[in-house]
């Protein structure tokens, strides 16, 4: 008897688990869950996980609060949900390497990046050098097998954002983190110094980037300028204001101010969504069906298209150097709100 009930129970909640992963277009409707409540569920599972380790390789990383936890979704009609923390700020690392891919496929095309960096995943660590031999052979031939998102493809990106001079280059890197966050967001210094004064691998790089000709001159000022970008400092709902002006088609929720064409964001997905979690961007898009990209400062953002955009904040993180707890929180609330574009209800 009591079994049977907690079957018909357990039925219909799986019914409504079902409805809600496959509503597609009720998200974020009266009909659909709330989404308030959904964000508080999922902070209240997965507050007392404890996986993971916050990175080191960067030793000023090794100081932050494991236990820093915020979740942050904002609607493309500038609706903002949040719980746990959203004021403390991060660095923001890779998340970074997205927003100067953008910048410079708004002021040169997606051609410049397809072409000069290539918009495939390595399927090795993002900061490989391996991967870079590996593509050295077709420099120039229209295909290279790297991408923006990782270490080789970023500083290649950064070195492409043009500026008479490394403060006018860095003025535009900041300017356009700022109209995409809504705020004006300052560099974590301790960082900075941390990253610069053991980012020999990184200069290892961006002088093999030179001598294979994705980078046209002055690779330390390249190196600079990213190390300098990777540690600007966020908030979870910082990070999710940016994520969700690319789910807004490229204008900024609340300010209203447009910083990528329309036409453009997909190019800038598509490869958020083939290498924003680097060798794991498999799997995570097999849970989620979401572009998505992380940093090993804690962060992860992830955008539903036309839908939200969502942040998490959880410096621990696993082997592959994503966020354990950012992962399973966003996973939990963007399938909850129906917000796979491959989950579709057979009419
Ligand atoms: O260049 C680095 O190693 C760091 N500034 C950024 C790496 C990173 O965030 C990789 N992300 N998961």
């Amino acid at each position: 008897m009591v079994s049977n009930l907690l079957a018909t129970r357990r039925r219909r909640f799986m019914a409504v688990v079902a409805a809600s992963v496959m509503a597609g277009g009720l998200v974020l409707t009266a009909q659909g869950p709330d989404p308030q409540t959904v964000v508080n569920n999922a902070y209240a599972q997965f507050k007392t996980l404890k996986e993971g380790k916050n990175a080191d390789y960067i030793p000023a990383l090794a100081k932050v609060d494991p236990n820093l936890y915020g979740v942050a979704l904002i609607t493309v009609d500038g609706k903002v949900y949040t719980a746990g923390d959203i004021k403390t700020e991060v660095s923001i690392q890779s998340i970074s390497k997205v927003f100067t891919m953008a910048q410079v496929i708004q002021e040169q095309g997606l051609d410049a990046i397809e072409k000069r960096i290539g918009v495939d995943a390595t399927g090795a660590r993002f900061n490989s050098i391996i991967a870079v031999e590996g593509v050295k052979t077709v420099v120039g031939t229209g295909a290279p097998e790297m991408n923006p998102l990782v270490n080789p493809g970023a500083i290649s990106a950064t070195s492409m954002v043009t500026g008479a001079n490394s403060d006018a280059v860095w003025k535009k890197i900041i300017g356009t983190y700022n109209d995409y966050a809504g705020r004006n967001l300052t560099v974590l210094q301790d960082v900075y110094k941390s990253e610069s004064d053991s980012n020999q691998r990184n200069q290892a790089i961006g002088a093999l980037m030179l001598a294979y000709g994705y980078i046209k001159s002055n690779w330390p000022q390249a190196v600079d300028l990213y190390t300098r970008q990777c540690s600007v400092g966020v908030n979870a709902k910082d990070l999710a204001m940016m994520a969700a002006t690319l789910a807004a088609g490229g204008k900024n929720p609340v300010t209203g101010k447009v910083l990528l064409d329309p036409a453009k964001v997909p190019g800038v997905l598509a490869v958020m969504a083939t290498a924003g979690l680097y060798d794991d961007s498999g799997k995570w898009l097999y849970h989620t069906g979401l572009p998505a990209k992380s940093g090993v400062g804690g962060g992860i953002i992830a955008v539903a298209p036309g839908k939200f955009g969502i942040a998490v904040i959880s410096p621990p993180l696993d082997d592959a150097g994503n966020s354990v707890r950012a992962q399973r929180t966003i996973t939990a609330i963007s399938n909850a709100l129906g917000a796979n574009p491959y989950a579709v209800r057979p009419k």
